[in-house]
């Protein structure tokens, strides 16, 4: 059991990236690659991309875009060791918080229709299912939940 305290939210950097795949590769059946990792910290303007870590270990991490109005949230992953102890709930509310710093005035998200755990958590965040994109995933095939919370 970790301190919720001692877990500090900061920037992405490459050097975090061995363990932010290393969570990515245990956290999906179809990963993103270091590749895409990497031209989200480089590329984009607006990518806000985030880690939770406790000193040198990285708890979990968000990549998300602010464009204008919107924080679309791309991908959220903790640790499995480090699950149900409030990092996920932090990464978010910390974003959510800066998104409205930058003006933004809603967010939204996909999810698997069968990821319970993580439409719990962003229902309890305030997000709501708007709309379902149908085969949205593969391997294995799924439709996504749209999720939306006004901010
Ligand atoms: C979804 C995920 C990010 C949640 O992270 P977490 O740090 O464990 O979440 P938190 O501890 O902040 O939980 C916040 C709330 O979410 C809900 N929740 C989280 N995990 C849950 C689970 N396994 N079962 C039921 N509810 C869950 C609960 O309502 C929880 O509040 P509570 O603990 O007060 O009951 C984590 O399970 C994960 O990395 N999963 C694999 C990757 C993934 O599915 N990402 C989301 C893709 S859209």
């Amino acid at each position: 059991m970790i301190q919720i305290q001692d877990v500090v939210i900061g920037p992405m950097t490459p050097l975090h990236l061995p363990q932010v795949l290393e969570i990515e590769r245990a956290s999906y059946p179809d990963p993103w690659t270091q590749a895409t990792f990497m031209r989200e910290l480089n590329a984009s303007k607006i990518a806000v991309t985030i880690v939770a870590h406790q000193d040198d270990t990285v708890c979990g991490y968000i990549i998300s875009w602010m464009i204008l109005e919107e924080v679309h949230i791309g991908n959220v992953a903790v640790a499995s060791e480090f699950r149900r102890q409030g990092i996920g709930r932090m990464m978010m509310e910390w974003l959510l918080e800066e998104g409205i710093q930058r003006g933004c005035t809603f967010s939204t998200l996909e999810v698997r229709r069968s990821n319970q755990a993580a439409q719990l958590m962003y229902q309890n965040l305030g997000f709501r299912a708007v709309a379902c994109r149908k085969t949205y995933y593969s391997e294995p095939v799924e439709d996504a939940i749209v999720m939306l919370k006004s901010l």
